[in-house]
C-alpha cells in the first residue's frame, strides 16, 4: 500500500487499527474503568528493593556490570529457577525447579510470548479457536498473521468445551484443516471474568490432546483471586508437551513488562528464536529487581493486594446492580473486570461512550474490540460458521484502577446515565 510519501507500507497496516484499548489510555478522566490497568502495585516494596540493589551494585562492580548488560534471550537462569520455584509451589505446575528450569521463559511482557507463539504457529489461512469475546491483544494479532478465527460460544463458567469440539469438526469440514491452536484465559477471563471449572479444564485439556492442539493458557490473572480457583490446565500437562502456560508479573507485581511462561520444548525453542531477533533479550536488571520480590516479598504483597482488589470489585457489583437498567453482569471471582450486556440489543455502547459517557468523565471499553475483526463464529446448533460480529451492547468495566469510593460514584453516574438513555 503505497503512502503519501510515495514507499510502500505493508498490507496488513491497512486493516489493522491500533488498539483501542492503548488508545483509551491517554484520557484522563474523573472514572477510570477502561484499560487493565493496575491501580495497587506495592512501590514501596519496589523502592525498597532499588535501594537494596544500589548499595550491592556499589559493593559489587562486577554483578552491576552482568545486571547492566545483555542476557540469554529467554531469560536469566536465576530468575528462571525463582519463576519455576513459584509456579511449582504455588500453581502446582508440575516442573522440577532445579532440573526443568529451563523450561520456563521471560519475554517482554506476556503479551510478546501471545505475539511470538503466534507468530511460530500460525500461517495464512491457519484456524484458531478462541472464547467469544476475547483478549483482543490475542485476537489482533492474530488476524495480522492471517490466522482464520472461530469463536466459540461462552457462558457464565467461560468457555464452553462442546462447542470447542464441534468448532474443531467444523474446520476440518469446511477448510480441511485442524485447528493449531486453542485460546483459553481459565481464571477470570479478560474480558468477561469468568472462570472456568475443573471440568470444562479437564475436558478442554482433552480434546487439544485428542485433536493434537496447542492449548495456550493465558493466566494472567491467577494471583488475583477471592477465592481459591481450580489448578491451572497445565497441570493436567505433565509431559509439558500440550500447554503454553502464560503468566505475568504486570497483575502480581508491577508493570516492568515481563511475562513468564511455561512451553513444550520445540515450541518454546521456536519462540525464543523469534524473540531473539523481536529484542534481543528482556532486561536483566528488570529480572534482578523481580527476582527479589518473587522470592521475598510476593506472599506478604498479595496479601495486602488481593482483598483491596476484592473490594473495588464489591463496590463496582453493588453499584452496578443499585443504577444500570436491565441487563446482565458476570460476577468475577478475580481479576479485574465486569463484563455488562444490556438488555436492548440496538444499544451501541461505543457510541454511548463517545456522546454521553466521555462528557460525564466515565471511560470504560465498549465490547466490540474484543470480537475480531474478520473471522467466523460458530452458529447456534454448532454445526455451521457465520461471520463473526461484534455484540454492541456490551461493555468491559475495569474495577482495577479506582479506589472503591471513586467506582461506586463513577458507576452510580455511569448507571443514571444509560437508565436515562435506554
Ligand atoms: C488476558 C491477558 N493476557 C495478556 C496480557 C498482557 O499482559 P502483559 O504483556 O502486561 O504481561 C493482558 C493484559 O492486560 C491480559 O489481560
Amino acid at each position: 500500500m503505497a503512502n503519501s510519501d510515495g514507499y510502500n507500507f505493508a498490507a496488513w497496516t491497512s486493516f489493522i487499527e491500533a488498539s483501542q484499548i492503548r488508545a483509551l489510555l491517554k484520557y484522563n478522566v474523573d472514572y477510570y474503568f477502561a484499560g487493565g490497568k493496575p491501580g495497587i502495585i506495592p512501590t514501596d516494596i519496589f523502592a525498597n528493593i532499588m535501594a537494596e540493589l544500589s548499595e550491592r551494585y556499589k559493593e559489587d562492580p562486577k554483578l552491576a556490570l552482568e545486571d547492566f548488560n545483555y542476557g540469554p534471550t529467554g531469560g536469566q537462569t536465576w530468575f528462571l529457577k525463582t519463576l519455576a520455584k513459584r509456579m511449582h509451589d504455588v500453581r502446582k505446575i508440575p516442573i522440577d525447579c532445579e532440573e526443568q528450569y529451563d523450561c520456563v521463559s521471560v519475554t517482554n511482557g506476556s503479551q510478546q510470548a501471545i505475539y511470538a507463539i503466534l507468530d511460530t504457529m500460525i500461517d495464512p489461512g491457519d484456524v484458531i479457536i478462541t472464547p467469544s469475546p476475547s483478549y483482543l491483544g490475542f485476537l489482533v494479532p492474530a488476524v495480522k498473521l492471517g490466522g482464520r478465527i472461530i469463536t466459540v460460544p461462552t457462558d457464565l463458567d467461560g468457555i464452553i468445551p462442546e462447542y470447542v469440539e464441534k468448532a474443531i469438526h467444523v474446520s476440518k469440514m469446511k477448510f480441511g484443516k485442524t485447528p493449531d491452536i486453542v485460546y483459553v484465559v481459565p481464571d477470570s477471563d479478560n474480558p468477561k471474568g469468568t472462570t472456568v471449572p475443573m471440568k470444562r479444564r479437564k475436558a478442554l485439556f482433552d480434546i487439544c490432546e485428542n485433536h493434537n492442539i496447542l492449548l495456550v493458557e493465558d493466566s494472567a490473572y491467577a494471583e488475583i483471586q477471592f477465592k481459591k480457583n481450580p489448578p491451572p490446565i497445565k497441570t493436567l500437562d505433565k509431559e509439558n508437551r500440550r500447554i503454553a502456560y502464560l503468566g505475568t508479573t504486570s497483575k502480581e507485581a508491577a508493570v516492568l513488562r515481563v511475562g513468564y511462561s511455561v512451553m513444550p520444548p520445540n515450541l518454546r525453542e521456536q519462540v525464543l528464536k523469534d524473540k531473539g531477533y523481536l529484542d534481543l533479550c528482556t532486561s536483566t536488571l528488570i529480572q534482578r529487581i523481580l527476582d527479589i520480590y518473587y522470592r521475598e516479598y510476593i506472599d506478604v504483597a498479595m496479601k495486602d493486594i488481593v482483598p483491596k482488589y476484592k473490594e473495588r470489585y464489591e463496590a463496582m457489583a453493588k453499584a452496578m446492580d443499585e443504577s444500570f437498567p436491565a441487563g446482565k453482569r458476570t460476577d468475577p471471582t478475580g481479576g479485574f473486570f465486569i463484563w455488562w450486556e444490556s438488555e436492548k440489543k440496538d444499544f451501541d455502547s461505543s457510541k454511548f461512550m463517545k456522546e454521553v459517557a466521555m462528557p460525564n468523565q466515565v471511560l470504560y471499553v465498549p465490547g466490540g474490540p474484543f470480537y475480531p475483526i474478520t473471522g467466523y463464529a460458530l452458529t447456534d446448533n454448532g454445526n455451521d460458521l457465520k461471520p463473526s460480529v461484534p455484540q454492541p451492547n456490551t461493555m468491559r468495566l475495569g474495577f482495577c484502577y479506582a479506589t472503591p469510593e471513586v467506582i461506586s460514584e463513577g458507576i452510580a453516574r455511569l448507571g443514571n446515565l444509560l437508565s436515562e438513555h435506554l
